[in-house]
């Protein structure tokens, strides 16, 4: 939620901020603002998404090498002018970006209300921008230990920046709980919520950590803690190449990595089946196998579409590493006092790796002292950095709010992590265990047949974009899927859609089939292919709309649905993998032909960084 971007150095700022807030605007795009520094501050800030402020700001004087710029997921206050970032104190002393949530902010507020502020706008964020300035003043002290001084104050979760007039060569900035990296150049710093908008500057960066203060000045720069002690912070070198940020001539980024699948599913699993295909090597878990393999239980924690990857993975688990398994999500998981055992194995699943309620799990998981993985995709994230140990999904940038590449990464890390586990529990012989690796490694080449099919998901898309309600339905390892077409179709269509174990249809929503619902059934064939034929002879019978996720050439559901959308054969456990990628595709056309933003829907962002 939120993006923020800083720069201190010697070129012009303010391109570098709004090409940063470009590539952080999968974060929030409710409304954007810049400071600018030339001795004066100049703030700029409007509703709704960059563009927005780019419009605004062509007929300014916007020269300065200090500056920073903030693209905001409302939470306090409605997205307007006003409550935009950055927040200026009211003194005029500070100026500020915040990506969290100040929880303790009413109490500060009626605080610094006796004390004679009086608050423009809704945010938490202003908030925190008078705290710093009245601690600053009161105090007499530096602008860093007012910023210490006033963070020792805040319950919450913050990701800040903080330029203060009076000490006009440097930044401050600090996090805890929201993700911020600090991008090294030649005598420049930037700082931002992620690397996309360093990457194009410099590779050199360094991953702050919780309660860190980071002091940059043009060609010095001091990490702190909260409580004044000196960090030598580890520089790393990004593993980003601009080319995966960029929409590289498709229209829409959802679209790109749709089409990207069959590379970043051959990403995830490249170096980690051996060459002749024997054997399935996940070096992040080499450590920990043997209490993986003994577990008692697994829970599988993620939010969103990484919840249904965790749903599929129930089924993996089960089936292959014969270890029970519970799905859960993060939010639900983390209030309800759960029982954790000390030989639980918790895998928290996330593409962004900063998702709060997954990361608070990740935390009373720990205290509880089982086994936490992660599953994730952005590489040096805050969950890869709080788990003991995990597979990272090399899915390459995600950059459309809605998941598409991610999903299917995160299921083939759990088809991977279940295959080995059940062959090292030797639930499956070495010639079994080949067979699944085999069937892994053909996945990308089949997805790529039916990307090619994509001309006619689009004309079946055009037949039922004005459609109000879809159902979505599937048995098994395809209930997952339903769920998963579900939402990407609510997301980004804004069509209502629900997602259902395929038998459960007749305990409520046949109700809802007329012969105006479209109703998507995943029936592919396996073990419940005649359940699921007789639960689309049940849809048919009330006139409702099949469209049927067949597996190529079965003619007895291509005579009996109004439309299929074929994909190749293959073994149950991995045609997930498969079956999902015609639903994104349905989707997608019927946003697009809708006149949707597919890659930034309404009131959703990418990254949830807040409860
Ligand atoms: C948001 C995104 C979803 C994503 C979910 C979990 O809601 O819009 O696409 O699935 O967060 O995010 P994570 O980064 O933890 O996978």
């Amino acid at each position: 939620m939120c993006g923020i971007v800083g720069y201190i150095g010697q070129k012009q700022v303010c391109p570098i901020l709004i090409n940063g807030l470009k590539r952080l605007e999968y974060r929030g795009y409710d409304s954007a603002g810049i400071a600018i520094v030339n001795g004066e501050t100049s703030v700029y800030k409007k509703q709704g998404k960059v563009s927005e402020l780019e419009k605004f700001i062509s007929n300014k004087d916007l020269t300065g090498t200090i500056g920073m710029g903030h693209t905001r997921w409302a939470t306090h206050g409605e997205p307007n002018d006003v409550n935009a970032h950055p927040h200026v104190s009211q003194n005029g002393y500070f100026t500020i970006i915040h990506n969290g949530i100040i929880e303790n902010y009413a109490r500060l507020k009626r605080k610094l209300e006796t004390r004679d502020y009086v608050f423009k706008s809704e945010t938490d964020t202003e908030v925190l921008a008078n705290l710093i300035e009245f601690i600053y003043l009161k105090g007499k002290v530096s602008v860093e230990l007012a910023v210490r001084l006033a963070l020792t104050k805040v319950i919450g979760a913050y990701g800040i920046v903080v330029y203060c007039k009076n000490e006009p060569e440097q930044l401050v900035a600090a996090r805890k709980g929201s993700p911020l990296v600090i991008g090294i150049g030649d005598d420049e710093y930037f700082i931002a919520s992620d690397a996309t908008p360093i990457v194009e500057h410099t590779k050199s960066v360094i991953y702050l950590n919780n309660d860190n203060v980071a002091i940059l000045k043009r060609n010095e720069l001091v990490i702190k803690t909260l409580d004044d002690i000196k960090l030598k912070p580890k520089i790393q070198k990004l593993n980003l190449e601009i080319g995966e940020i960029e929409k590289n001539g498709y229209e829409h980024f959802m679209l790109k990595e749709i089409f990207e699948q069959p590379k970043s599913i051959l990403d995830t699993f490249r170096g980690r089946v051996a060459k002749d295909l024997t054997e399935i090597r996940l070096g992040g878990l080499y450590d920990v196998m043997d209490r993986l393999i003994n577990a008692r239980r697994i829970i599988i924690i993620g939010c969103g579409t990484s919840w249904h990857a965790g749903l599929v993975g129930e089924y993996l688990f089960e089936e292959y590493a014969r270890i029970p398994v519970e799905v859960e999500y993060g939010s639900e998981f983390r209030y309800r006092n759960p029982v954790i055992y000390e030989d639980d194995v918790v895998i928290a699943i996330s593409q962004s790796g900063e998702t709060a309620d997954t990361l608070a799990a990740i935390s009373l998981a720990k205290e509880n002292k089982a086994l936490v993985l992660g599953i994730c995709n952005v590489v040096g994230s805050s969950i890869p950095r709080e788990t003991h140990a995990g597979v990272y999904t090399h899915a390459g940038p995600e950059i459309g709010v809605a998941s598409t590449k991610a999903f299917t990464a995160q299921v083939t890390v759990l088809a991977m992590m279940a295959i080995l586990i059940s062959r090292k529990k030797k639930q499956i012989t070495q010639e079994e265990y080949e067979n699944l690796i085999k069937e892994l490694v053909s996945i990308p080449d089949k997805i790529e047949q039916i990307l090619k099919l994509n001309d006619e998901f689009k004309r079946i898309a055009g037949l039922y974009k004005d459609a109000t309600n879809f159902l979505y339905l599937g048995r098994g390892y395809f209930f997952p899927v339903a769920l998963e077409g579900a939402l990407k179709l609510k997301e980004i269509s804004y069509i209502h859609a629900e997602g259902y174990p395929a038998a459960e249809m007749k305990h409520g929503p046949i109700a809802l089939i007329d012969e105006k619902m479209p109703v998507v059934v995943i029936a592919t064939k396996d073990k419940s292919y005649e359940k699921i034929v007789s639960n689309i002879q049940e849809v048919k019978a009330r006139k409702g709309i099949v469209i049927a996720v067949i597996t190529e050439g079965d003619l007895v559901i291509k005579n009996m649905a109004d439309h299929v959308l074929e994909v190749p054969k293959s073994k149950t456990a991995l045609a997930a993998l498969l079956a999902v990628v015609p639903l994104q595709l349905l989707s997608y056309h019927i946003a697009v032909m809708r006149g949707c933003n597919v890659d930034q829907p309404r009131n959703l962002a990418k990254s949830v960084t807040v409860e």
